[in-house]
């Protein structure tokens, strides 16, 4: 089942309309190396702090996608390139290739000027590497490639495409690795403002089925874990610095800005508090011989 045009979601619009606020903005509230999704910590009590929550999710994911031991990465959703620098900055012969929508992210990874990185202004859909990858890693984008009101069967063909794309992209039995928030007890029908157009425009939640479904023949999935409190965890280090910056952000962005990231916050803390959204990790090798 080859998917419609029209069944995916996160245009360039959508995309660009939360991630290109602009670059300052979110350098107030994230941590310094501008990491937008969970953090990972290791011990029941989340104690670390985000820096190095950040790193270690990093580092977990080039391991179980085997970038630690392959040299070419595409980071799909690379945002502002910190894990394809920390690609680069343990062997300086990797080479890593990250995918945004969002033409800040773009400019800024650009102007970092790192030898063996390159950033591409568009998705996934349209991506045609010339040569395959060791290891694929993709945080936080699978988020948006489904559109709101999508039937399980479009959801389903849509992310079965993406699976079948990085399938095809990767050398046989290479491995992806897939975060992503997911559905929990909250339903596509009692959607609050984390899924609405306010912050997320043109975006839609997987459930957990869905991806054992589309992924189903193409990768074998040999960890799946659900970190929700991880990410729990992490919006709520994000809300304490986001109003530590209340005033400076006030001044810069104005109040309504301020106001609407303040309310997605703390409801993404709660959400992922009570298990109405998941964080969902992934680690998937490819079937293909
Ligand atoms: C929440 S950010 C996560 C960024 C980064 N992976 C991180 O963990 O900091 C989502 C990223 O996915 C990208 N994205 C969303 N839809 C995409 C698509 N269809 N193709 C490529 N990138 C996409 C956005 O441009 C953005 O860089």
């Amino acid at each position: 089942m080859v998917a419609s045009v029209t069944n995916r979601g996160g245009s360039a619009a959508a995309i660009q309309h939360h991630y290109d606020v602009s670059n300052e903005f979110y350098t107030l509230w994230l941590d310094s190396s501008l990491t937008y999704s969970s953090g990972l910590w290791d011990s029941p009590t989340l104690d670390d702090d985000l820096e190095t929550a950040q790193q270690r999710k990093i580092d977990w994911h080039l391991n179980a996608s085997g970038a630690t031991t392959g040299k070419r990465l595409l980071d799909i959703g690379c945002g502002w390139g910190a894990l394809m620098q920390r690609h680069i900055n343990s062997d300086p012969h990797n080479h890593a290739t990250g995918l945004t929508l969002s033409h800040n992210q773009y400019l800024h990874i650009r102007a970092l000027n790192i030898p063996n990185i390159q950033v591409c202004e568009e998705s996934w859909i349209v991506h045609q590497p010339t040569t395959p990858y060791d290891a694929i890693i993709s945080i936080g984008a699978f988020e948006h490639f489904a559109q709101p009101g999508a039937s399980l069967e479009e959801k389903v063909s849509v992310y079965r495409e993406f699976f079948s794309r990085c399938q095809e992209w990767l050398k046989p039995k290479g491995k992806l690795s897939l975060q992503t928030i997911a559905y929990g007890s909250l339903n596509a029908e009692d959607k609050n403002v984390f899924t609405q157009t306010e912050i997320f425009p043109d975006s839609e939640l997987p459930r957990p089925g869905e991806i054992f479904m589309a992924s189903d023949g193409l990768f074998e999935i040999k960890t799946y874990r659900n970190d929700r409190l991880h990410y729990g965890k992490t919006c709520d280090l994000w809300l304490k610095n986001l109003r530590r910056q209340k005033l400076l952000i006030i001044e810069q962005f104005g109040e309504e800005l301020y106001l609407k990231y303040e309310q997605y916050l703390k409801l993404a803390v709660a959400g992922f508090y009570f298990g109405q959204i998941l964080l969902l990790r992934l680690e998937m090798q490819s079937l293909a011989k």
